[in-house]
């Protein structure tokens, strides 16, 4: 495996998030997040950690740039914090926020590092929550375009691959089915939320989330994409479900769960409607797109990110719950992790993942059969270590080598057979924030020591700079 294993001019990468890696949380004009009033609330996260320091990049941008560009990196997907912009979600601009980015995107480009934003990474303003229930309301999407249009306009002369949104399913589904993330709203039945229904609620936000991702796109295009020549797509997290058996039931169980999963949101942007399944399961509970909305949201990408981590075994449990509605609910189908005693894969630190090489190969390859080949960039894809990592054992993470060097091998057969992948990111440049982890997990190729936040290369990203090197001729 070396970089010629790929088509010319394929990209490579690494991804953070704001939130999980900028700190500064409460400075320099920063509005709070709906992630900043979720963490407070005790026993959420791991050692009721939060992001507000993290690991700083917001001041140790350039050693963080210089990391990526010593370990022959091309690219850096990083996320824009809309609250670091607009403090109120609308309105006054934050204009030393405004700094920060051009800073970091000024260095990415003098190191040769090629930046792609993403504009929104869970991190929705606390006061659009406040003022209208954020993502529940329609008034949403007006507000993500405009700051969406601020952010090219601002940003666009330089930043030519955007992204909407990070993992709208996740969005949807873990912030108002089971709570498990901001703004955490669920059906009382599910969860000791206060708030919520998750029989409505996941799809109303999934609903806004996706007519919010067009209104933006629609805006780039009619007013700046043919001058600043850049392109824009949304990011979907995709765990490849596979069937347990070979029966009609399993198969169909394992369909649900991907319609209801990655289909959500790419059968709607390519196609102009939700899947079969989620229309014939949710009925009435599903809202619809207008005409118009239609005319907005079909085609709305010129490419896909692709977060892929792991696969499941699914099943059919051949009985519903009486009288439970959700979304979990709904695609009603069983998960397992291993078939015949045998493990799907080894398992990583983190609960829902395990290392299933070909799981990548099989989702990317549906991409390109189900929905026209699209242009995908792998956009995320990673393992925390299992077990209690310290230094300097840490940094010995063979475990990681191995995980990437079986999964870039499925990337590339993929790509050979015809699959349109052009760009592939590492999660994480660096151990960061891990959401409801906290830091007891660590994702980087790139070791941060929570003391005084000293990075330190781990093995791993050694491998890269070996993989990524480009001889000289
Ligand atoms: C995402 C993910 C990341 C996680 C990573 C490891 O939404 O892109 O949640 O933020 O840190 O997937 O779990």
């Amino acid at each position: 495996l070396s970089r010629k294993s790929f088509p010319k001019g394929f990209v490579f990468g690494t991804a953070t998030s704001a939130y999980q890696v900028e700190g500064m949380a409460n400075k320099d004009g920063r509005g709070p997040s709906i992630w900043d009033a979720f963490v407070k609330q005790p026993g959420i996260v791991a050692n009721n950690a939060t992001g507000d320091v993290s690991v700083d990049q917001y001041h140790r941008y350039k050693e963080d740039v210089d990391i990526m560009a010593n370990f022959n990196f091309d690219a850096y997907r990083f996320s824009i914090s809309w609250s670091r912009i607009f403090p109120d979600g609308t309105g006054k601009v934050n204009w030393k926020g405004v700094a920060y980015y051009n800073r970091l995107i000024d260095y990415l480009l003098k190191r040769g590092i090629t930046p792609y934003a993403n504009l929104y990474h869970y991190d929705l303003p606390l006061a659009l929550e406040k003022k209208y229930k954020g993502l529940l309301s329609d008034q949403v999407v007006k507000d993500f375009a405009d700051y969406a249009d601020f952010c090219f306009k601002t940003f666009g002369d330089r930043v030519k691959n955007w992204m909407t949104f990070n993992e709208p399913r996740v969005v949807a589904a873990l912030g108002y089915d089971n709570g498990f993330f901001a703004p955490g709203r669920c059906s009382k039945a599910f969860g000791n939320c206060t708030a919520g229904n998750s029989a409505t609620e996941p799809y109303i936000a999934a609903h806004h989330l996706i007519l919010s991702h067009a209104a933006a796109v629609q805006r780039y295009r009619e007013k700046y994409q043919e001058e600043q020549k850049g392109r824009i797509g949304i990011l979907l997290d995709f765990v490849w479900y596979e069937p347990l058996t070979r029966s009609k039931a399993d198969n169909y169980a394992a369909q649900r769960a991907r319609d209801f999963h990655v289909g959500w949101f790419i059968h709607p942007i390519v196609y102009g409607e939700y899947p079969r399944t989620i229309q014939e399961i949710v009925g009435d509970r599903l809202p619809k797109f207008t005409k118009e909305q239609v005319k907005m949201v079909k085609g709305s990408m010129d490419f896909v990110g692709i977060n892929q981590y792991t696969a499941y075994y699914m099943y059919d449990p051949h009985q519903r719950k009486p009288n439970v509605l959700g979304y979990q609910q709904d695609w009603n189908a069983g998960f397992a992790f291993a078939k015949n005693g045998v493990p799907i894969g080894p398992k990583a630190n983190s609960y829902w993942l395990y290392n299933v090489p070909w799981g990548l190969y099989k989702a990317v390859m549906y991409i390109k059969e189900q929905y026209g080949n699209p242009t995908v960039i792998l956009s995320e894809n990673g393992m925390d270590d299992p077990g209690n990592v310290t230094l300097p054992k840490g940094l010995h993470d063979t475990t990681r080598i191995n995980f990437y060097k079986g999964y870039l091998t499925q990337l590339k057969k993929a790509v050979d057979e015809g699959a349109n992948i052009v760009g592939y990111f590492a999660w994480s440049l660096l151990d960061n924030f891990e959401w409801r982890s906290g830091y007891t997990s660590r994702f980087g190729i790139v070791y941060v020591d929570y003391h005084n936040l000293k990075r330190y290369p781990k093995m791993s990203a050694y491998w890269f700079k070996r993989l990524l090197q480009r001889k000289k001729h």
